[in-house]
Parts: structure tokens; sequence; C-alpha cells
């Protein structure tokens, strides 16, 4: 076993907090999970390697990159009073279930006995030990990644333990918190496991991950573009404990020409390698990435190959990788993990070559192949807040003061912009960078609230909690862009000024005049990214139920329902602010009370897709009651992309109307004072 270090671990990461678990326990909820296998792609060896720094300080730490494979383990989860319950469907589609007290001893016990269900008790007892926790139902219904393949599918199913735990009991574990507790918990079971294996928790995004004595970090790469890989079981023999015993005879201190290679190749040789394979990640040069596979393999082979020379040879794994039909059809390639004769990871030159080499590997030696797609990240970073409108509707109050900028009160008495407020959902749902659309000229009058300190005699008059604020403020403002809108030409319009700065990525598009409460513990924003995320990433519009004679305010839908909890539907017609009897006739979602309609609820979660059709409907001057509406180009972009309407579990309160900005501040304020009581 490494130990652990101080930074890294598992208590350093919230033991100790005083849970009240029976109020968050979700308990009557069924949670989907997904955790994929992980490949190493670079630096296999260097993980165990650089742990040796802690008795030679002279040896390289260790560097790997790591991806996620597109096959893994797919279950539901929820909580159990009492027990333990791991049901699992094998690729060969044999069923085995295993119930078990939650009780420290015994899981320890079946840790210990080994077998398939020893990972899943040895994480159980793990997270027990650190956590108030009851038992969790983990029903792995589905698993599409070969077992025993150099995969690491026991640290995938290891990690899905941790995760279950930590969604069910909300526990608020970090990634690497989660594959602490996967690691501590594999290594309790008779199975032996690096600390690398768990990266897979990460997802499907390669990860760089470095080896310090006990010091382990990681961190995500973003991939520069698409590239397809293929990963092939060379059906050969392997033996990892051979491998690894005869390595291992290399450390900490190298004693004869064969260790001194060892150390040069898994120090300064992988170090670099590793360095130039995350530029070209970066970068996505498929084509570099091919060759790099290929000095890496020879590399290899000169350096490690003497040192286990009857496993290390690979007969097989090298004919494939000498093939001249697999040279024409990749850019190049390698060995997975230890190597050996047991798979090989080849870069494709495209998708279609990709499917030749598959068929190509299959007919002429037999092998299973599987897709490993590397694709450029689509989470959702940006937010985007329109704040340029003219607010006609608070006037006179508006020739003074920006609409958006009105004052609400939070329930711990502070006195807050509504903007501020917005820009504080944004964030808290984990967007990095905000961009808020103003007037042409209002610049300086925004950047001057978000951005600067108050003058030094006012800010020393101000209690010690309002200049924590004013440094809060300050660091948000590091994160907001403000982008011009030189005419008002409505809503759509303003969005449309953010093209260049959101570029390709999806963003969080807000309104900037309404107010957000959620209902649970994700805020109202976090919802939609969610849902965005499990709708595989189509744009997600946030709704709520509203009274028919409500909806002539508001953007108003019909949907079909996605889920049996009728929380998310797909968009199926769309108008801006329809009379009554138009949504009667032609707005109605099954299933909704009678007379009620989606109405749109002032959140977004959209492809930059929208922008071609904003685009197309300014160059036409199509315009809606005056105005370039957001709603032409969301039908467009439904039926190009298509489009969910998310019921959002929570409130959104309307501040662009005086009686509504009434209401809406009073209750904002209630609200979260019986939050704050409950
Ligand atoms: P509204 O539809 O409420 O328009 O805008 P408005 O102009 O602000 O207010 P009234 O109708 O004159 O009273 C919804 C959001 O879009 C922004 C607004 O600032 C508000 O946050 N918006 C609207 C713009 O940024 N630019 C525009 O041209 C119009």
């Amino acid at each position: 076993m490494v130990p652990v270090s101080g930074a890294d671990r598992l208590v350093g990461v919230g033991v100790g907090r005083a849970l009240n678990w029976r109020r968050i326990t979700r308990m009557d909820r069924t949670i989907d999970l997904f955790v994929p296998g992980r490949v190493c792609l670079f630096g296999e060896h260097s993980d165990w390697a650089g742990a040796y720094r802690r008795f030679n300080s002279a040896i390289t730490p260790g560097k790997v990159i790591i991806a996620g494979t597109n096959q893994g383990i797919q279950a539901r989860v929820q909580a159990c009073p009492n027990q333990f319950v791991v049901r699992t469907t094998l690729p060969d589609g044999t069923h085995l279930e295993e119930r078990l007290p939650m009780e420290r001893e015994a899981l320890l016990s079946t840790a210990r006995a080994g077998g398939f269900f020893s990972y899943a008790a040895g994480v159980a007892y793990t997270i027990l030990t650190y956590y108030k926790v009851d038992g969790v139902e983990i029903d792995n219904y589905l698993t599409t990644m070969p077992v025993k393949k150099g995969l690491s599918s026991s640290a995938a199913f290891c990690v899905l333990v941790a995760r279950a735990f930590n969604c069910v009991y909300d526990l608020k574990l970090t990634t690497r918190a989660e594959m602490e507790a996967a690691y501590q918990g594999e290594i309790l079971t008779p199975s032996r496991c690096g600390r690398m294996d768990q990266g897979c928790a990460f997802g499907q995004v390669p990860v760089l991950m470095a080896f310090d004595g006990d010091l382990l970090q990681t961190s995500r790469l973003a991939v520069g573009s698409h590239m397809h890989l293929l990963i092939g079981d060379l059906k050969g023999h392997k033996d990892t404990i051979r491998i690894l015993a005869d390595l291992t005879h290399a450390y900490p201190f190298p004693v004869d020409a064969a260790s001194r290679a060892a150390h040069e190749y898994l120090g300064p040789i992988n170090a670099d390698i590793v360095s130039r394979a995350t530029d070209i990640l970066q970068r996505g040069d498929a084509q570099a990435l091919g060759a790099l596979m290929t000095e890496a393999q020879q590399q290899f082979d000169q350096h490690l190959m003497p040192v286990c020379p009857t496993e290390l040879t690979a007969p097989r794994l090298h004919a494939v990788l000498q093939d001249p039909q697999v040279r024409e059809l990749s850019y190049g390639g390698k060995g997975v993990g230890s190597q050996g004769d047991g798979c090989v990871q080849l870069v494709a030159r495209g998708e279609a070559e990709r499917t030749r080499l598959a068929a190509y590997l299959q007919a002429t030696y037999g092998m299973d192949c599987y897709d490993l797609d590397m694709k450029p990240p689509k989470l959702v970073r940006k937010a985007v807040i329109p704040a340029a409108g003219f607010g006609t509707r608070m006037f006179p109050a508006t020739k003074a003061v920006k609409k958006e900028m009105l004052p609400l009160i939070t329930a711990d008495g502070q006195c807050k912009p509504i903007l501020l407020a917005i820009v504080e959902e944004a964030c808290s749902a984990g967007i990095e960078e905000v961009a808020i659309i103003v007037r042409a000229g209002d610049e300086a009058y925004y950047e001057q609230f978000f951005c600067s300190l108050p003058s030094p005699e006012h800010y020393n008059k101000l209690p010690e909690k309002a200049r924590r604020a004013c440094h809060e403020l300050a660091e948000l403002g590091t994160r907001i862009t403000f982008i011009p809108q030189t005419e008002q030409l409505g809503f759509g319009h303003a969005v449309y000024c953010a093209r260049d700065w959101v570029g390709q990525e999806p963003f969080l598009l807000l309104l900037g005049d309404h107010i957000y409460a959620s209902n649970s513990d994700r805020t109202c924003a976090r919802q939609l990214i969610d849902a965005f995320h499990a709708g595989g990433q189509v744009s997600v519009i946030g709704t709520y139920l509203a009274a028919a004679e409500e909806v002539c305010h508001y953007g108003t839908l019909a949907g079909a329902w996605l889920n049996p909890e009728q929380t998310l539907a797909s968009v199926t017609d769309f108008a801006e602010k329809p009379s009554a009897d138009y949504a009667r006739h032609n707005l109605v979602t099954a299933g909704l009370p009678t007379d009620h309609f989606l109405c749109v609820y002032g959140q977004y979660v959209l492809t930059a897709r929208i922008f071609d059709y904003l685009q197309r409907q300014i160059e036409a001057d199509q315009r809606q009651a005056g105005e370039i509406q957001l709603t032409t180009a969301l039908d467009a972009l439904r039926q190009d992309q298509g489009l969910l309407a998310q019921v959002v579990d929570g409130e959104h309160y309307d501040t662009g109307m005086p009686i509504a900005y009434l209401r809406s501040i009073v209750s904002f304020y209630e609200r979260g004072l019986q939050g704050r009581r409950g």
C-alpha cells in the first residue's frame, strides 16, 4: 500500500463536519450514475516509480496521462436503511446480488475475503469509518466495459460505490475525495491497485496525474479537437504480477545497467514524453499523438524490455504495431498499461479509418476492439446576463438607477443590487466567467460597482462584514466582462452581442431583472446545467407552471415529457406572450393541472448555434412587438437541434415591473428567512 499524504488524506476532505444526514439524505430519490473505465495513454509504471521518491529523492516524479473510456458501469442508486445492497449484471448477462448489514465488521470481513463484492464492501467500510451514513442500494444494471482487460473495472466499481454514498448522503466529496475513498476501499481487498486507477472518477476526459512520493496531484486536460482512438484486446499472454516484480527490482536504488535504464525511462524520458503529450492533446493534434505513442513504445522497448524480457517482448503487440495495414489506418500506437500482450491503443486517422481498423484487427488477429473518443469539453463555463434594457416599466426610477441595480434584501439583512444576486447565482452553479450586456457608455458605471473598492474614507467607515463584502465583490469582478449593446433592439439582440465572447461553447443565459431561489440544495441554474448534460447536451429552457391568465406576460411552451417525474420535457411548440385562448388551443402539455402551462423561468442553457439563428433574424430585421426576440431563434433551434424544458424546482421573482418588484423583494426576503429558520 502507498500511504497517502497529509494533503490528500481522506480525513482532509470533510470528516468531522457535523452532518445531519437524516435531514439531507435523498431517501426518496433514485440517482443514475455512470463511471467509465480508464486507459493509461502515457506514463505507465511511473506512478509507482514516483512513489519511491519517499526513499530516493533522486528519482524523477512520476507523470501519467489517463483517459476515461467510452465504456463503463451504469447504475441506479438509492438510500437503503441499515443495509448495503449491491446488484450487478456482468457483461455476459450473469446477475449477482449481495446484501450486507451496514456495519463495519461485516463490511471489512467481506472486503478481506476477496471476490467481486469485496471492492464494494471495502469502499462502504471506508465511507462508514469516516462519515455518518446509513446504507445504500446499488443496482449496476449495465456494464459495457470489458473486465480484466487493463481498463480498471475494479477501480471504476470502487469509484461508483464512493459516488453512490456521496450523492445519496450529500457528503459533498470532491472528485479527488471520491478517488481517495475508492482507493482506500480497494486496498482493503486482496487485490492490489495503483493510485492511478481511480482517475476514472474524472469521467471521459484526459487527466494529468503527478506522483511525487506520497503526494498525488491531478488536473483535467481540455482536448483541442475530436480524436479517434481504438483499444484492441490482443488476446495474448500477460502476467502483470511478474512484470511488476521484475521492474520493482530496479527500485528504489538502481544497481546495474538495466535498472539504471529503467530509472532513465520512467524518470526524465517519461517526464518529457508526458509534457509533450499534454501539449499535443491540448492542441488536438491526432497525428502528433500517434507519432508520440510510437516513440514512447520504442523508448519503452529499449529501456524496460531488458528488465523483464519474458513478458515485455510481447510478440502480438509488436506484430500489430508493425502491421503495414495498421500503419496505414492509424498515426501510431503503443501497448496499454503494464504492457505485455494485453491490449494495444492506436490513434486512428479518422472515424472511418477507425471502423476499418477495428474490422481488420478482428478479421486478422481475432481481436475485440473498443472505441475511445477524446472530445473537446462542452462544459457550461460561461454565463451571459443581458442588462441593457431601458426598463421603461420602472420609469422614473430607471432614470436614476439601472433597473438591474435596484436593491433587494437578503435573509441576512444585506441590501444588494439585483444584478449581484444574479451573478452569484451563476457562480454558485459552477460558472467561471460572466458577461453582462450593458448599454454602450454604461461600462464604467458597472465596472465601478463590480471591480473597484470604495474610496478609503468610505471603506474605513464600513464595519468588518461590509469590508469583507467589498473584497468578495472585487474578487467576483475579476470574472466579469462588460459587453456594450449599442442599440436597444430587444432581448434577443442583447444575447447576440455576446456571440464572440461565448465562442463555440454552450452557455448559461440569465435574465437581468429576475431573482431566483431554489427549493433544493441545487441552485436553479445548476438544475438547468445538470439537465443540459443529462439530456445529451441539448439546449434547455427553465420553466415553471403558470395559470392561463398569466401566460400573456411570458414566453409559453408545450412539451412531451421525457421522464415519469414530469420534470424534463422535449419542447414541441413555443409562443411569446400568447393569449390564454391561444395557449388553451395550442400549448397544452399533457399531465399538467387543468388550465396550466409551462412558462419561461428566465434561465436557459443554450448551445452556440442560437447565434446563427439570431444573426438571421437580425439580418432579416425580423421583429416581434418592435424587438428582436429570443423566442423566434429558440423555435428555430428547437427544429434544428431539439430543445428541452426543465421544470425548475424553485421560485423566480420578476423585478421588472413596479408591483411585481415590490412583491418579489418581499417574498424573496421572507422565503430566505424561512430557509434560515428551517
Ligand atoms: P425586458 O423585456 O424586461 O425589457 O428585458 P426592458 O427594456 O429591460 O424593460 P421594459 O420592457 O422597457 O420595462 C429583459 C432583459 O433583457 C435586457 C433587460 O435589461 C432585461 O434584463 N435587455 C432588453 C437588453 O439587455 N437589451 C435590450 O435591448 C432589451
